[in-house]
C-alpha cells in the first residue's frame, strides 16, 4: 500500500465550473447545480433505471482503477451530478480524474482515503452528507485479496486487512449513509455491493477472501430484505458475484470449466445494468449460479469431486500471483 496521507481530499473538478467545496451546497439539495441533465454522452440514459443516476450524487469506493473506474465512467456518462471517487491510491486517483473529466459535466470529488480505518471513513461520510445532503447511488467496490494458504496469512496485514476493506468498510459506509437515503424519498436510491463468486463457493488459497465475500453476500441480501420488509422501496440493493475478471487483481488465476475470465467491461456492465434494474443478485458468468446450485444440491463430498475435478474450481488459484506478483 503506498505511503500517503490517510485523508487527502482534492477540490471538486468540473469542466467549465469553479470548484465547489462542501460549503457551497446546502444540505438537502443533493442534485445541486451540477445536476442538470444534458451534456451527457453516455449510452445508458435511455435504459431502465437510468433516472436513478441522472443528476445523482454517486459514491464509488475503489474508484481509481479496475471495475471501480469503469463504474465511475458509467456514472459520468449517464449524467450523474456529482461523482465521489474514494480510493487509497492517490496517484491513480489523479489519473482517473484526468480520464473522467472529458466524459461529461459531472463534478468529480476524488478523495484519497484508506477505507480500512473506520474513523476517517466515517468522517469522510459525514463530510459528504454535510456537503451534498445525501448520496443517491453508493457502490461498495473496493476490495483486496490474499492468495495463499490460510496458515500463511498474517493476522493483521492479511486477515484483518481483508475483512476491514472487503466487509467492514461497506457496512460502516452504508450504515453512515443509509439514514439520509431513507429520508430522501424525492428520488430512487441504489446500493451496489460487489461480492464475488468466492462468496458462493469455498476455494483453496482464498479462505479469508472467500470469508469476506460470504459475509458481504449475507449482509447485502439481508439488508435488501429489511428495506423491502419495512417499505423502503425507493432504496434498492444489488449484490454482484462475478467469477474471475482480468483487472490484474487475480493475475495468474485460471477460470474453471465453462467459466471464461471476464473482461472488466463485461463484468462492470452486468453489475451496472443489474443495479439500474434493481436486480437483487447478479452472477456472472452463468456457471457461477450453476456452481452455487450444484453445491447446494449435492452432498459435500460429491460436490468436492464435481467442483474440484470436473469444474477445476479448487485448482483455479494454484498459479495465482496477484498484482505485481504479490
Ligand atoms: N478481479 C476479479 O477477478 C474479481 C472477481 C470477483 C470480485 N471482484 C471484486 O470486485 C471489486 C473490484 O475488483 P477489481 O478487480 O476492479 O480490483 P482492483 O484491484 O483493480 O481495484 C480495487 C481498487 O480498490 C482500491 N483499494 C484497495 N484497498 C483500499 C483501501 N484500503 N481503501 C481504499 N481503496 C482501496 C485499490 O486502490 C483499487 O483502486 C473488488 O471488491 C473485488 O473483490 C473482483
Amino acid at each position: 500500500m503506498p505511503s500517503l496521507p490517510r485523508f487527502l481530499s482534492f477540490p471538486a473538478r468540473r469542466r467549465g465550473a469553479a470548484s465547489a467545496g462542501p460549503g457551497a451546497l446546502g444540505a438537502g439539495s443533493p442534485a445541486g447545480p451540477a445536476a442538470q441533465p444534458g451534456g451527457s454522452r453516455g449510452g445508458t440514459q435511455g435504459e431502465p433505471g437510468a433516472e436513478a443516476v441522472r443528476g445523482a450524487v454517486v459514491l464509488i469506493t475503489g474508484a481509481a482503477r479496475g471495475m471501480g473506474l469503469l463504474y465511475a465512467r458509467k456514472a459520468v456518462e449517464a449524467g450523474a451530478g456529482r461523482v465521489l471517487l474514494w480510493d487509497v491510491d492517490a496517484a491513480a486517483l489523479g489519473e482517473a480524474v484526468a480520464e473522467l473529466e472529458p466524459l461529461g459535466p459531472a463534478e468529480l470529488h476524488p478523495l484519497a482515503l484508506d477505507l480500512s480505518d473506520r474513523e476517517p471513513l466515517l468522517a469522510a461520510a459525514a463530510d459528504a452528507l454535510a456537503a451534498f445532503g445525501t448520496v443517491n447511488v453508493l457502490i461498495n467496490n473496493a476490495g483486496i485479496v490474499r492468495g495463499k494458504r490460510f496458515w500463511e496469512h498474517d493476522p493483521a496485514a492479511d486477515i484483518e486487512a481483508t475483512l476491514r476493506v472487503n466487509t467492514l468498510a461497506p457496512m460502516w459506509l452504508t450504515r453512515a449513509l443509509l439514514p439520509a437515503m431513507l429520508d430522501d424519498r424525492s428520488r430512487e436510491a441504489r446500493i451496489l455491493n460487489i461480492a464475488s463468486a468466492a462468496g458462493t463457493l469455498a476455494n483453496p488459497n482464498m479462505s479469508v477472501y472467500a470469508a469476506s465475500k460470504w459475509a458481504m453476500l449475507g449482509w447485502s441480501e439481508s439488508l435488501r430484505l429489511e428495506l423491502e420488509k419495512d417499505g423502503h422501496r425507493h432504496v434498492s440493493v444489488t449484490t454482484f458475484c462475478p467469477s474471475y475478471v482480468s483487472t490484474g487483481m487475480f493475475e495468474g488465476a485460471r477460470g474453471p470449466l465453462m467459466t471464461p475470465i471476464l473482461t472488466p467491461e463485461a463484468a462492470a456492465s452486468a453489475a451496472w445494468d443489474g443495479m439500474l434494474r434493481r436486480t437483487p443478485v447478479v452472477m456472472r458468468p452463468w456457471t457461477v449460479k450453476l456452481g452455487a446450485a450444484l453445491r447446494a444440491a449435492l452432498p459435500t463430498r460429491a460436490w468436492d469431486v464435481v467442483g474440484g475435478k470436473v469444474f477445476h474450481v479448487y485448482s483455479s488459484m494454484d498459479k495465482f500471483t496477484g498484482r505485481a506478483g504479490k
